[in-house]
């Protein structure tokens, strides 16, 4: 008679496992929300937002052995790289394509530590856009291909091809490494680059300093007359017309896709997917539904921690280093007490910056598969005129009540297209997503609303948009107009509520030329007036998955006090040299 046994062992042995804190196949599952139990304790820093700066600089901490929490607002980690669903339909938010993700490059070397190699891309069409202004230009990826491809395209206009990309090319080697160098301003000391501009020995170090503070026209239209091939060299817009843009920044981003275009497989979300386990190794902690309201301080000013609000009470969370990803203007603006806003160092470090343009984004679902539906991954970039200085001026002056029937340019792209694995979540579907620029003084009036309830006249007007890059998307893909099944569309107000973009901006702190003079360069670094608080993300560096990235390096490497791009280079060089050996044998 022992089947009495049987139940008591079992007994035991569930109670057994219920009192481990480690898990032999099953592990909890990311989102996690903010309770206060699940703050851990004895924390080295706490980073406010989970975009791609506040999780690279966590996930690089925690590789040091530090422990750090990421308290995010909204319901999903990943800030611009989170996805959503809608009517079952997955959409990412920001991310349609990345560049300079080849093996071995600084960008995937650095990507795959922080994700334990967990990443996966699939590169695009050689051919990764097609700009349209009235006539059509392909763009090709390929170290040599992207420059041939183009002279093809603008026959006599050789010489100017040859040399915009032999300025272009300001990160390599023989270009002295300019783009570090740049960087480098963000970690010399201050008084080194006061001294450095002051004399004019920057511009005898390297010329990329004199490049990034001159605006993209004057630079272009030195090298062409043509203005298709001008508008051609500053088509990803951001929101600033040329004459107002730096040239660095413009061809930087045309550089990062010259050697292929790429999405990640399995979607956006995949980033904060596999960064987060980096975090949780050192007992740190990624809480979502977590807005942050204050930083606190101590008596002598420094950092000591964040407030977080859950239903109506504060609850304080203290670290000895404040990381924050919310922006520069959440930073000082929102987070800090109104005495210490008004320290002339934190004053004169807002006026150096500008709120960026606003984004309108319309997710279209659609019926059929790729191959149903005749779509590829290539994305369409779209002009009304190729002056782009006045498109843009024009467009960006208008009022609320002429926007209507009046967008001159528009950005499309198929997601599902893009990720091989996107029929299995979604089988038999499709999905393309249309953006423009738009201003937040738009939409301003509906302002303090809340998500869904804004009202009658700001639903006409959404609907309005989206409706009129709907009919412009269907002018080139006609085969589209009876196939869509679901349409929403975000504004900069939307941009607000998911992203915590005060006035939603698309890409942070605006990138016009006086961001990239040397001076503001270097005061935009990490380290802040504040003791203990350091800024990661978009607004250290630049805009894109890539800018944000190094922002968290930049962050990381100030909070640790080790350059950590010295290892990176390290390592990527142990790589190369690897490889090169692997091949021989
Ligand atoms: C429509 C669109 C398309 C884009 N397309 C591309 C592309 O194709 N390729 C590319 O490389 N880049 C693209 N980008 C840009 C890129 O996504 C961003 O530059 C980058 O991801 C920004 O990262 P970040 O960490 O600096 O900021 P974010 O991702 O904005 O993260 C900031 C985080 O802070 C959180 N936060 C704010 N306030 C609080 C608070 N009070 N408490 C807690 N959390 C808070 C926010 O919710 C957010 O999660 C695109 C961006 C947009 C908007
Ligand atoms: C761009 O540069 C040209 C030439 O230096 C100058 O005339 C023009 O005013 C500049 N534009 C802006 C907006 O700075």
């Amino acid at each position: 008679m022992w089947w009495w046994l049987f139940p008591v062992l079992s007994a035991i042995l569930l109670k057994k496992c219920m009192s481990w804190n480690h898990f032999i196949i099953f592990s909890p599952v990311n989102p996690t929300g903010f309770r206060v139990d699940r703050v851990p304790n004895a924390l080295d820093a706490v980073v406010i937002g989970s975009g791609i700066g506040g999780l690279t600089a966590a996930a690089l901490l925690s590789k040091a052995g530090k422990r750090v929490l990421v308290l995010e607002q909204h319901d999903q980690a990943g800030g611009c790289t989170h996805t959503f669903q809608n009517k079952g339909f997955e959409f990412d938010v920001g991310i349609h394509y990345l560049g300079q993700l080849h093996e071995n490059s600084l960008l995937r070397v650095a990507l795959d530590q922080i994700t334990e190699g967990q990443m996966q891309f699939t590169r695009l069409e050689q051919h990764f856009d097609t700009l349209l202004l009235g006539q059509e230009y392909r763009i090709h990826a390929g170290k040599t291909e992207m420059a041939a491809n183009l002279k093809k395209q603008f026959p006599g206009e050789e010489d100017a091809i040859d040399e915009f990309f032999r300025i272009m090319k300001v990160d390599q080697p023989s270009g002295l490494w300019r783009t570090p160098l740049f960087a480098s301003l963000k970690i010399v000391p201050y008084w080194l680059v006061n001294f450095l501009v002051w004399t004019g020995l920057l511009d005898r170090i390297s010329t990329v300093f004199r490049l990034a503070t001159t605006n993209h026209s004057e630079v272009i239209s030195r090298l062409t007359k043509n203005k298709d091939l001008q508008a051609l060299s500053a088509y990803l817009f951001y929101g600033v017309p040329p004459k107002q843009s730096s040239f660095l920044i413009n061809a930087l981003l045309l550089h990062h896709y010259k050697r292929g275009a790429y999405y990640p497989r399995g979607g956006a979300s995949e980033f904060a997917f596999h960064i987060i386990p980096v975090i949780q190794q050192t007992g740190g902690a990624v809480l979502v539904r977590a807005p942050v309201q204050r930083i606190l301080l101590n008596q002598q000013g420094k950092a000591r921690g964040v407030t977080v609000l859950k239903g109506q009470e504060e609850i304080e969370i203290h670290a000895p280093v404040v990381i924050s990803n919310a922006g520069i203007f959440n930073t000082f603006q929102k987070f800090l007490p109104n005495h210490i806003q008004q320290k002339s160092e934190i004053q004169s470090l807002l006026s150096m910056v500008r709120h960026g343009m606003g984004s309108f984004l319309v997710f279209v679902g659609l019926d059929g598969t790729k191959e149903e539906l005749g779509i590829v991954s290539t994305n369409f970039w779209m002009y009304k005129d190729s002056d782009l200085d006045t498109l843009m001026e024009r467009y960006s002056s208008l009022s609320r009540e002429e926007v209507l029937g009046n967008i001159p340019m528009m950005f499309i792209t198929f997601p599902s297209a893009k990720d091989p694995t996107s029929n299995i979540r979604q089988p038999g579907k499709s999905c393309m997503t249309l953006l423009t620029m738009a201003r937040y003084e738009w939409f301003e009036e509906w302002e303090g609303t809340k998500i869904g309830k804004r009202g009658q006249d700001y639903l006409d007007l959404k609907n309005s948009m989206s409706q009129e890059m709907l009919n412009w998307a269907i002018t080139i893909f006609p085969q589209l107009q009876d196939k869509v099944v679901m349409i929403d569309a975000a504004t900069p107000l939307t941009n607000v509520h998911y992203l915590g973009a005060p006035r939603g901006e698309m890409y942070g702190a605006e990138h016009n030329l006086e961001r990239f003079t040397p001076e503001t360069v270097a005061r935009t670094r990490p380290q802040t007036p504040i003791s203990g608080l350091y800024l990661t993300g978009q607004d250290v560096f630049c805009n894109g998955m890539a800018g944000a990235l190094h922002g968290g390096l930049l962050c990381a490497s100030a909070v640790l006090n080790q350059i950590l791009y010295i290892d990176l280079l390290a390592l990527k060089n142990h790589l190369k040299k690897r490889k090169a050996n692997h091949k021989l044998t």
